[in-house]
């Protein structure tokens, strides 16, 4: 089996946060490096969305070129996601060429088959400044749920698609004026209904798999009908319609970004000088499973719109797997850009790099409900499990051993633990990994390698090193050596989640511990391990461990929650 794993396109538009790290980047980056360690061909595919309102909107404030404000943005994400090493395979941008070219294919194709129609429909027209207000250019009440500032687009609270001229007191987001009237105008629809049925056979298939908190909201919004939904706006920054008569008119943002999953995989093959085919060998391929990791705020374009486009073009398959995640808030409040209540993930790598960080989020994962992040918990969970149960546990056992077997621990020494009661305990864990990751429950999994940390400081503290040396060092050697077991395979099985932590461990120890033993240990080979060892006679250290896990200070929390309060104000 073949993955192809893709991320929600961030818009370029503004900073990332944690909600986005740990909505969609996080799990997505998790997974991938899972399946890669397992052994599987994977793809892990995204990139920049760059058209919308929104966009405009903003480069417009900040009196900035749209391309260039867009390249800026990207840049910075794709600075960001190597500081958390989110390691992507390709993370591609809408506006670029190449991009333009696969989603004209995939709106010519809709179209010979009857997908897509001109209309004569209403929109709003803001009569003071003379503009037409598609999507994020408008705001209003959102008609099914009433909150006050639903877009023109989405309402953020109930996630339904707005129809922008049924919202209530409509307000102009260009001149925030109310003088405002519905014009007819024409655009293309993506006429969704005709395929109700198609749809419905296929969704229907997912029912086992997805989670409860995808798969009902899909199931009600599309029992009935599919709605035909406008596919073109009269803007100035988009992809043109390909067609002569809709000269003027551009393609709505929604339906390019999902076609850069597509598009960003041509353009990946081609830059790796691959021989292989985008759709063939992987988007049309039976052996791909296709896996869209986003925000519960993308379940409809992912899990409806863009499965459509999919099977009616025929271009690719649709989606297999959606595991789209819940909102992270923020000390118990929504994160928001707008408002400004969100932490700044760069400023904060910089203060406690990426381990921490990503060992936080990770269990901040909303996997099947909102969460919250806090400072002080941060500082907790970093200092009370992962510096303590990890960090202080490789430091004890290899500072003993490098005092005192200088000259390398006798090989025979390692021998008997991969049969013994603790190594069968151990597979047991590391099977668990990985069927729980298999599973999506990354947070769960994460859980099962923290217990193999556990065994190794039981193990390490009952056998008490330091007293058996002073009697027994034989004793004390093995002790030595099979705690090491132990945190090689901390390192093998943290790969998915601290990638820097797991690469610092692995270096203490020195080459013998290569990439294919490192996949044999994920896999649960602990006797491959084992025979690795034994066949050594000698096991010497490479490094003496330092500080891997360094605390999180008061006074390094009591800056950040100063920083709060002062928005909070
Ligand atoms: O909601 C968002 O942030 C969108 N930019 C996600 C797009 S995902 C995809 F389909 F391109
Ligand atoms: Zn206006």
């Amino acid at each position: 089996m073949k993955y192809l794993v893709t991320s929600a396109l961030p818009y370029a538009n503004g900073p990332l946060h944690f909600g986005h790290l740990a909505g969609a980047y996080l799990p997505a980056d998790i997974i991938v490096r899972h399946k890669k360690l397992i052994g599987h061909r994977v793809k892990f595919i995204s990139g920049s969305d760059e058209h919308g309102v929104a966009i405009m909107l903003n480069a417009q404030k900040d009196k900035i070129d749209y391309k260039k404000y867009v390249d800026g943005w990207h840049k910075e994400h794709l600075e960001l996601f190597k500081e958390y090493s989110i390691d992507f395979d390709f993370f591609g941008q809408t506006s670029s060429d190449y991009h333009e070219k696969e989603v004209i294919r995939w709106f010519n194709s809709l179209n010979e088959k009857g997908f897509i129609e001109p209309r004569e429909s209403e929109q709003l027209y803001c009569k003071d400044c003379s503009n037409h207000l598609p999507d994020r250019f408008v705001e209003g009440e959102c008609y099914e749920c009433g909150f006050e500032s639903a877009r023109g687009d989405e309402c953020p609270k109930c996630g339904i698609w707005i129809d922008a001229v049924k919202l209530k007191n409509p307000v102009c987001k260009m001149c925030g004026s109310h003088n405002i009237e519905t014009q007819e105008v024409t655009q293309y629809y993506l006429v969704m209904s005709k395929f109700h049925s198609n749809f419905r056979d296929w969704f229907k298939t997912k029912k086992e798999s997805w989670k409860k908190t995808v798969y009902p909201f899909i199931d009600s919004l599309t029992a009935e009908n599919l709605h035909d939904r406008a596919i073109t706006r009269d803007l100035d920054w988009g992809i043109d319609v390909p067609l002569a008569e809709a000269k003027g008119k551009k393609l709505y943002v929604w339906f390019d970004a999902p076609i850069g999953y597509i598009s960003n995989t041509k353009k990946h093959l081609e830059e790796i000088g691959s021989d292989e085919d985008y759709l063939k060998d992987w988007w049309k391929s039976e052996d791909t499973k296709i896996v869209n990791f986003i925000g519960k705020d993308n379940i409809i374009f992912h899990g409806v719109i863009f499965p459509m486009m999919s099977l009616a073009s025929g271009i690719a398959n649709p989606v297999d797997d959606l595991p789209a995640n819940q909102y992270l808030n923020l000390e118990g409040k929504g994160l928001s850009k707008s408002t400004g209540w969100y932490i700044d993930a760069k400023e904060a790598f910089n203060e406690f790099g990426q381990d921490a960080l990503r060992y936080y989020l990770i269990h901040l994962i909303p996997e099947t409900a909102d969460s919250s992040f806090s400072w002080d918990n941060f500082q907790d969970r970093v200092n009370g499990e992962l510096a303590n149960n990890i960090g202080n546990l490789v430091n004890r056992c290899l500072k003993f051993w490098a005092k005192n077997w200088k000259d390398g621990i006798d090989s025979s020494q390692f021998k008997g633990f991969s049969q013994s009661e603790f190594g069968s305990v151990l597979k047991d864990s590391i099977r668990a990994n990985t069927d729980f990751l298999d599973n999506y429950q990354i947070r769960r999994a994460m859980e099962e390698v923290m217990t193999i940390g556990h065994q190794a400081n039981n193990f390490f503290s009952e056998r008490e090193p330091w007293a058996q040396f002073k009697t027994d060092p034989d004793k004390a050697a093995q002790t030595i050596a099979w705690t090491s077991i132990y945190i090689m395979v901390l390192s093998a099985v943290f790969g998915p989640y601290l990638p820097e932590l797991s690469g610092k461990i692995k270096s203490l120890f020195g080459e013998f511990l290569d990439d294919d033993l490192i996949k044999d240990i994920y896999s649960g080979k602990i006797s491959a391990l084992e025979k690795k060892l034994v066949s050594m006679n000698v096991v010497q250290l490479a490094e003496v461990p330092k500080v891997l896990v360094p605390k999180i200070e008061d006074d390094q929390i009591a800056v950040q929650k100063e920083k709060l309060s002062k928005l909070d104000n």
